[in-house]
């Protein structure tokens, strides 16, 4: 990779009672952002933690905080999560008809926006919105929970949407979530993209900061 990875590990595979903790080992082991995945139990199966937890892990770090909103009608909850002190807000197209206002939303409270598509949902789905997106959250799970396997075909998502950002928005951050492991990464990192999410395998990992480096090392 050309360009210092952004490496965010997820929240989601922490034990939520020890959450200051559990955001050390973050800083410790070099992470560039948090990632916090916050689920509805309708939009994805599980149920996780709303912007009250995004706002408590603001008061504990200065590390920039990557919010994963899995949930149905995200535009009713944007206003709450700005307030809680995200600096990028992302989420699901699928869950969204009205994607482009919801973009402006987040982008008018001064926070990076971001749209996440799903593993059977095309880069043709989002090539609209691509000029006014800060970040793509490619996913290469299905969302809804860590720990699962990577369907490496997502990968190709990211040239589709490199070729047109690279016209339209070359500044715009590609992103994946979902699988991320020591294993995987040999494949990953032949698509460059710029943020790497990582739940379970972080949190696994003994030596942290050695995980985050075999991430980011070209
Ligand atoms: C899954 C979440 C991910 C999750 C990744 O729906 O969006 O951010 O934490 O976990 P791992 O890295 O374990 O696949
Ligand atoms: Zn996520």
């Amino acid at each position: 990779m050309n360009k210092h990875t952004i490496i965010a590990p997820s929240f989601l595979a922490a034990d939520f009672t020890l959450g200051k903790e559990s955001i050390k080992l973050m800083e410790e082991g070099g992470a560039d952002w948090v990632h916090l995945d916050v689920m509805d139990g309708s939009f994805v199966p599980d149920i996780t933690f709303g912007h009250k937890m995004v706002g408590d892990i603001n008061t504990k770090t200065d590390l920039p905080l990557d919010v994963h909103l899995m949930v149905e009608h995200p535009q009713s909850h944007i206003d709450n999560f700005i307030k809680a002190g995200a600096d990028y807000i992302t989420f699901h197209m699928e869950a969204e008809v009205h994607s482009h206002r919801t973009v402006e939303l987040i982008k008018q409270g001064g926070v990076k926006a971001g749209i996440s598509i799903v593993p059977s949902t095309p880069v043709s789905a989002i090539k609209e919105l691509i000029p006014y997106l800060d970040l793509v959250l490619v996913m290469t799970v299905n969302p809804g929970f860590g720990g699962q396997i990577m369907i490496p075909r997502c990968l190709n998502k990211i040239e589709e949407i490199r070729e047109i950002s690279s016209r339209v928005n070359p500044s715009l951050l590609v992103s994946i979530d979902g699988g991320v492991n020591s294993d995987t990464i040999n494949v990953i990192k032949t698509y460059a993209p710029d943020v790497i999410v990582t739940g379970s395998a972080f949190f696994k990992a003994k030596d942290k900061k050695s995980y985050i480096n075999t991430l980011r090392s070209k």
